[in-house]
């Protein structure tokens, strides 16, 4: 399985199969991401100051991992979205992709990674976890009992 970074020129080349992601987890997410609009996707494709990794294996797309460099003197990345297909999860992916982004954001200078997800992203949470993120901040109940926005940062 191949990790390639995609910058301006390649996400334009790869969108039609990027977009595919968003709508694998549209469900996932509420209220689902389709009924926000397409202006921060837009934005993510047409800068370099966002990034996405594609794991790709046999011209298959199996996962991407998304993220916003913020240049110094801030040094503080945010990480967007990390999707592995269905089909695919659970074989290490999400880790290897993840590894990659931290690994290229210490690259640019990046001092703090952080990321927003929800309680319930159980897989997610390990995976940041096992990979030193700390918890910082919690909104409790923030989508529905039990259901807690979580804020992660990552000294790297
Ligand atoms: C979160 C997500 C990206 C994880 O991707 P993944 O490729 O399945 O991640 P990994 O395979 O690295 O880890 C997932 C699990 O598989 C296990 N695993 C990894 N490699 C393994 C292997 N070779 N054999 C058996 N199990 C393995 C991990 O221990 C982990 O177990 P856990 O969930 O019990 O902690 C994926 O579930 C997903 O796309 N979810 C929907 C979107 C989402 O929630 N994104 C994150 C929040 S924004």
């Amino acid at each position: 399985m191949k990790l390639k970074i995609l910058l301006k020129k390649q996400k334009n080349a790869y969108w039609a199969e990027i977009k595919k992601f968003w709508e694998i987890i549209d469900n996932e997410f509420v209220p689902p991401l389709s009924t926000r609009g397409d202006s921060v996707k837009l934005k993510i494709r047409d800068t370099d100051k966002s990034e996405i990794i594609v794991a790709e294996e046999n011209n298959i797309l199996k996962g991407i991992v998304v993220y916003w460099i913020y240049y110094p003197p801030v040094k503080t990345a945010y990480l967007h979205w990390l999707i592995v297909k269905p089909e695919f999860r659970g074989r290490g992916i999400g880790t290897k992709l993840m590894k990659k982004a931290i690994s290229r954001l210490k690259g640019h200078g990046v001092k703090i990674i952080k990321l927003v997800t929800y309680s319930t992203k159980v897989s997610a949470l390990n995976i940041y976890y096992s990979l030193g993120f700390k918890l910082y901040y919690t909104k409790r109940n923030l989508k529905g009992p039990g259901i807690h926005k979580v804020y992660l940062k990552l000294n790297v």
